[in-house]
């Protein structure tokens, strides 16, 4: 037999599929690291890019029902604001395609325990525990948590992703659903498309207000859309040294510099060195870099909060995201209904 792939195969494009859980504010750390390089990835024709808001990973980390909406109103606007292209890129929200849920519990069941053991959130959870000298070391674990990387997976087989972005934290998440994919597969028949990982070395991690990773567990974040007066004022709370002005600085130790580093140009930032290497003074520092960056968000600011005051044409994009991931979820799940044996009863 001659094997010679079929035509449509060559015509598929890459299925590119990332979450984002909806807890917290997107800040500038975000927007560098992750929605930045999202949104440019979308525009590539030779991708199928999914993006969701990952509300139900939410809830394993916040019981708050008034923060996981807010959060999930200001992730969407964030994104939309952005620029991210709808008509090419499917946008949804995790809870509006019940086929993931339905999908979770079939992958749990060929899901080694063992495997979940291994998961460093979970591990994490266990070691704090110990360290604490609890009594019983899963004090506090929740079965969400516990199980988290089981929804991820679902998460990801359900469009067949070849690719998924993520930070390296959540190299171990997709290796996960590789591993269970191939589980099922090897139970069932080839149903599930093997994911990889895709960890851009090359996006910068931001430095926050006091010099550590931005992060929102560290509280040292800028708001991405925050206010301009607010956002001038975080600026100048950057943490420095206390060089004079006319003393030379070192940029590459510099958190002022590392921000503006993921914002100007090549040319931009080897005139920046010279004036580093001339002295120039904190608070005229703080001044550039705030009106740098101000003028490149202030148009999506502006977009993002008309999208804020018309709450209504936010979710219609994402009713329309879910119509397009139902298309394929809905009919995918009843084939691996079908593989696993769950179906009606025919004659
Ligand atoms: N767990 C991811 C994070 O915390 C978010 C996420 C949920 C995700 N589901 C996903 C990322 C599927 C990639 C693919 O960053």
């Amino acid at each position: 037999m001659t094997k010679t792939k079929k035509p449509e195969n060559k015509m598929k494009k890459a299925i590119v599929l990332t979450g984002i859980t909806t807890t917290g504010t997107p800040h500038l750390g975000n927007y560098v690291g992750a929605i930045r390089p999202a949104i440019e990835a979308s525009k590539d024709e030779n991708v199928t890019p999914y993006y969701f808001l990952a509300d139900y990973h939410a809830l394993i980390k916040c019981q708050e029902p008034e923060k996981v909406r807010q959060s999930s109103l200001e992730v969407a606007a964030t994104w939309l604001a952005l620029g991210l292209d709808t008509s090419n890129a499917v946008f949804y929200r995790q809870s509006d395609v019940p086929e993931i849920l339905e999908l979770t519990w079939i992958l749990s069941c060929v899901t080694a325990k063992g495997l979940m053991n291994r998961a460093h959130a979970y591990k994490a959870a266990v070691a704090a525990n110990e360290e604490e000298g609890a009594k019983d070391p899963d004090k506090g674990i929740t079965m969400g948590l516990f199980s988290y990387p089981v929804l991820m997976a679902a998460d990801i087989l359900m469009f067949n992703a070849n690719k998924v972005p993520v930070g390296k934290d959540q190299i171990q998440h997709i290796e996960m659903a590789r591993d269970i994919a191939g589980r099922f597969n090897h139970i069932y028949g080839e149903h599930f498309t093997l994911p990889e990982a895709v960890v851009d070395e090359n996006t910068a991690t931001l430095a926050g207000l006091d010099g550590r990773k931005m992060s929102k567990s560290y509280n040292n974040t800028i708001p991405l859309f925050e206010s301009e007066k607010k956002f001038r004022k975080l600026i100048n709370k950057i943490k420095t040294n206390s060089l004079e002005p006319g003393e030379p600085k070192d940029p590459d130790t510099c958190t002022l510099f590392s921000i503006y580093q993921a914002f100007a140009t090549e040319s931009e930032l080897a005139e920046m060195r010279e004036q580093y290497a001339k002295g120039i003074a904190w608070g005229e520092m703080k001044k550039i870099l705030f009106e740098y960056i101000n003028e490149q968000i202030a148009p999506a600011r502006e977009r993002y909060n008309a999208l804020l005051d018309a709450p209504e044409h936010i979710e219609e994009q994402l009713q329309e995201g879910a119509r397009k991931a139902r298309e394929v979820s809905a009919p995918f799940l009843q084939e691996l209904r079908q593989a696993v044996g769950i179906s009606k009863i025919t004659r």
